[in-house]
């Protein structure tokens, strides 16, 4: 599919898609966790506000919401590999059966970050729950629940942000390069 906004190459996750793919995600997690009293979901900010929202209102079992912000890029397409803790859950996970929300995993420093961190809180169990990963030389990193694999570009939309930008679109597009190498 070719969009009309001349900064994106092509859409690579439809609308569609997208929603299809979150309600089949849903259905499996409330599968796994259906003998659970609460399942704790951690969505990570800001990528994962999206995908979260719409994970959360699909699932069919009991749950509660709650959010980390971590940081790893500037304002550039390119890794550090530094994860830095910004916003910190409000509760103790300990005993608690935690799922972490993420948009993507690139490198996977920034969930490697995540899983060793909560690990550390005892939960009582902690599984993970992607909506993207980049095909790529990554960090070995079991991802539970996968949505979708992609090619190792750019991407914006539902969530994926350059520069805070382009958050908010329906799809999961392609940046065009020119944008990111300004
Ligand atoms: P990692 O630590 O390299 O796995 O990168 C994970 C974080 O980088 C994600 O949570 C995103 O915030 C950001 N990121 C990586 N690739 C993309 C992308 O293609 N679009 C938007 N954000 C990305
Ligand atoms: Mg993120």
């Amino acid at each position: 599919m070719v969009t009309n906004n001349p900064d994106l190459d092509r859409v690579l996750i439809s609308q569609a898609q997208i929603a299809e793919r979150v309600k089949s995600i849903a259905a499996q997690v409330a599968k796994d966790y259906d003998n659970v009293d609460n399942l704790y979901m951690v969505g990570i900010l800001k990528g994962a506000f999206i995908f979260l929202a719409d994970l959360a209102r699909e699932l069919q079992v009991s749950h509660s919401v709650d959010f980390m912000a971590v940081s790893s890029y500037g304002k550039t397409a390119t890794t550090s590999g530094e994860v830095r803790l910004v916003l910190d859950l409000r509760e103790p996970i300990i005993d608690k059966h935690v799922l972490i929300v993420e948009d993507i995993v690139d490198t996977g420093h920034t969930l490697n970050y995540l899983l060793k961190t909560l690990r550390g809180r005892q939960p009582k169990s902690l599984k993970t729950c992607v909506l993207v990963r980049k095909e790529r030389d990554s960090l070995d990193i079991n991802v539970d629940y996968l949505g979708f694999t992609i090619p190792d570009v750019w991407v914006v939309g539902y969530g994926l942000d350059y520069a805070d930008s382009y958050r908010t679109l329906p799809y999961i597009a392609e940046l065009n390069k020119r944008v990111y190498s300004k």
